[in-house]
């Protein structure tokens, strides 16, 4: 199945797709769900590389792994788990089971806890020493960070409750420069871990119980706690009522649809926060049911594969015209490469193709003033995934929301077409003649053919951020099942974290270097001589 693509590929990679861009193309090579489009048009996918591209999403049991994932069967093989984060998001659908037990009840439970305190935070019942709660700190890492950070940024036009900040990074620079800004006795801190035993997590926890101790009389009353190890909470002092539980079966950077993303209900509240999972459990509904060619996350899906696998290019820029979504493009990084960067199939074997994309991006129009240069004319080609809403949140300030959307399509306008040598040459013709006229103009030629998509909605509302979240993290899944890996393990974090932990005391200055390579020794001496 990879050969017919490869030998597909082979006869057209040197074709202009901009050659395949008629009346009808736009129609045929776009996938609409509700309000959101999916246009791949500017891509060199044609009607035979789209047919062979589903028959590997066939070939490769997607369907039957699919139902397999929402059914709660334990597709997350090595960790021998469920992948359950869309339970998190069902509000109005049926049973789900895990082990013969439906966990729909447990699920409920948990998200009314947190409505109910969400509530009693925003509307001053829940209080600090001081009084109403005016900041909450959300400490976590990785899933327990990226994903409430970046919907309280996307949502902030939403945004009527409590200030919050998120402290992630072990340097110290982080936690200090939040709590600097806070009132200790108007704080309430939220360690959000999966595992309630992540290094940077516990220690910035720490530094905040302390931080809090010099000045409220009870620090652990203004501490909540979001974690699977219940009894690790208990024995860091939080009481149980505000300990809000998930079970083993969300994975890290699926999370922020249940507990962890408690931060985000309480800065939009409880209603935007269910439209928020609406809009994800709609993709959940339309991933479960459109055909392929209108299945919006198994085209991304396929489009993704057919750039990375197929036409070798290694990374994929996302570049959302949408500065609410800056932090899609890290929230991304995490979801794309912590599941899909491996290079072994759930079998043992190596993997036959390359693994996941590096994902990397920032929002237009910036990044048009930094690293576009590259993507139009460095030396490799970079897929382009734009997202882009027709309406901004500013009513008065619409003409400028043209300009943005103008400056999205024009990107993507001038990956594709480019600028040839005889149009470079004839713009600067006035200015410029023989040798010289042809030196300046090889330096103005765009050569084009440079791929990218497009994801347009209305406006970025809970409800469409819920489907683009979503929408992202069954295209994840289902590169995972074509590539024959788990996206569910993260096992590739651990080595770094073993050898910190036994580097800890070699850099106190505790324990003496040796046994440690050269370098890794040098570098220890170096950073002692200088007061580490
Ligand atoms: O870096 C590995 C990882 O386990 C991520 O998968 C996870 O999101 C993050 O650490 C934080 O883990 P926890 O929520 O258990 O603190």
């Amino acid at each position: 199945m990879w050969e017919e693509l490869r030998a597909h590929h082979a006869q057209v990679a040197d074709r202009r797709f901009e050659t395949l861009v008629d009346a009808d193309r736009a129609a045929a090579f776009s996938a609409q769900f509700g309000d959101m489009l999916l246009d791949y048009t500017k891509t060199n996918i044609d009607v035979t590389g789209r047919a062979l591209l589903i028959d590997l999403l066939e070939q490769t049991g997607v369907a039957a792994k699919r139902d397999a994932m929402f059914a709660g069967k334990p597709i997350n093989e090595t960790e021998g788990r469920a992948v359950l984060h869309t339970a998190l998001r069902n509000l109005d659908g049926g049973p789900v089971e895990v082990d013969g037990e439906d966990v729909m009840p447990g699920v409920l439970d948990t998200l009314a806890r947190m409505e109910n305190f969400a509530n009693d935070v925003r509307d001053g019942r829940f209080k600090g020493q001081g009084g109403k709660i005016t900041d909450v700190v959300n400490i976590g890492i990785g899933g327990s960070d990226l994903g409430p950070a970046m919907a309280v940024k996307a949502l902030a036009p939403y945004h009527d409750g409590p200030r919050c900040h998120f402290v992630s990074n072990v340097d110290p620079a982080d936690v200090a420069a939040v709590l600097r800004v806070c009132d200790p006795e108007t704080t309430l801190v939220i360690v959000a871990s999966k595992t309630f035993t992540t290094i940077e997590t516990m220690t910035n926890a720490r530094t905040a119980q302390t931080w809090m101790a010099q000045t409220v009389t009870d620090p652990g009353a203004q501490f909540a706690a979001l974690s699977t190890a219940e009894d690790k909470t208990a024995a860091f002092g939080i009481d149980p009522t505000r300990v809000f539980g998930f079970e083993d079966w969300v994975g890290g950077r699926y999370s922020m649809w249940g507990p962890i993303g408690l931060s985000l209900m309480m800065a939009v509240g409880v209603d935007a926060f269910r439209a928020f999972l609406r809009g994800a459990q709609a993709m959940d509904t339309h991933f479960k049911a459109a055909d392929w060619s209108e299945n919006l996350p198994a085209m991304l899906a396929l489009i993704g594969i057919w750039h990375n696998q197929i036409c070798g290019y290694a990374t994929r820029a996302v570049l959302p015209y949408d500065n609410l979504l800056s932090r899609l493009p890290a929230y991304l990084q995490q979801l794309e490469m912590e599941s899909n960067g491996k290079g072994v199939s759930m079998d043992g074997a190596d993997l036959p193709v390359h693994s996941g994309p590096v994902v990397w991006g920032e929002p237009g129009t910036n990044g048009q003033h930094a690293f576009y240069q590259l993507i139009h004319q460095g030396t490799r080609v970079i897929p382009c995934e734009f997202l882009v809403a027709a309406r901004g949140h500013e009513d008065d300030l619409h003409h400028q929301h043209q300009l943005l959307v103008a400056n999205c399509l024009a990107q993507s306008e001038a990956l594709m077409g480019g600028r040839d040598l005889d149009t470079a040459r004839a713009k600067i013709a006035d200015r410029f003649e023989d040798a010289e006229l042809e030196r300046q103009a090889r330096h103005r030629v765009f050569v084009g053919n440079r791929p990218s998509v497009t994801i347009a909605y209305p406006q970025l509302t809970p409800f469409v951020l819920g489907k683009i979240i979503a929408l992202y993290e069954h295209r994840v899944f289902v590169e995972g099942v074509v590539l024959g890996i788990n996206s569910y393990d993260q096992w590739g974090v651990e080595l770094g974290k073993e050898l910190a932990t036994n580097l800890q005391p070699v850099v106190e200055g505790v324990q003496p270097t040796d046994g440690k390579d050269g370098s890794t020794a040098a570098l220890v001496g170096f950073l002692q001589k200088n007061g580490v």
